[in-house]
């Protein structure tokens, strides 16, 4: 049985690069938008910024208990800037194709890091998995033409903190 006084460090490395990657996502999905000329695209991008933001401040309790060493906002922030670049000749409907390929992996990447956290992390680590199954929902309602396609992300917002 783990030790529920304290969790690997593969665990805790973990935990502190999923952090620290809300953090980075925040700004990825905000500076994303001068990309997209599809009408709308602004706004969910904006709302994929706080679901971000939002998952980060879920985590934050963890990494403040494990007392993990996290990095400045103000270092992390830049190091996304190559991955916008990156989406400068996509369509938004091409991104969302690639939204639900390259976001699958980490539902179940962190529903296993759920099953191996602390009873206590528990809960955050399911909001975790869960932010990502939001992204793959919205992508699919925006390949389907579906015009409520943000209700899984705003869903998420307005839940409660765990
Ligand atoms: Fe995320």
């Amino acid at each position: 049985m783990a030790d529920e006084t304290k969790p690997d460090s593969a665990y805790l490395d973990r935990l502190l690069q999923a952090f620290e990657g809300e953090i980075k996502g925040e700004t990825y999905f905000a500076d994303l938008a001068p990309y997209f000329d599809e009408p709308g695209a602004d706004g969910k991008l904006a709302l994929l910024s706080q679901l971000e933001r939002r998952t980060a401040e879920t985590l934050r309790p963890l990494i403040e208990r494990h007392g993990l060493p996290v990095r400045d906002e103000a270092t992390l922030r830049p190091q996304t800037a190559p991955m916008v670049v990156d989406h400068g000749a996509e369509s938004w409907i091409g991104y969302m194709a690639r939204m639900i390929k390259d976001f699958s992996p980490y539902v179940d990447e962190f529903q296993a890091l759920e099953m191996k956290g602390p009873t206590k992390d528990r809960p955050a680590l399911a909001r975790l998995a869960r932010h990502e199954v939001c992204i793959i929902e919205f992508a699919k309602a925006e390949l389907a033409g579906d015009p409520d396609s943000t209700a899984p992300i705003r869903e998420y917002l307005e839940a409660e903190e765990v």
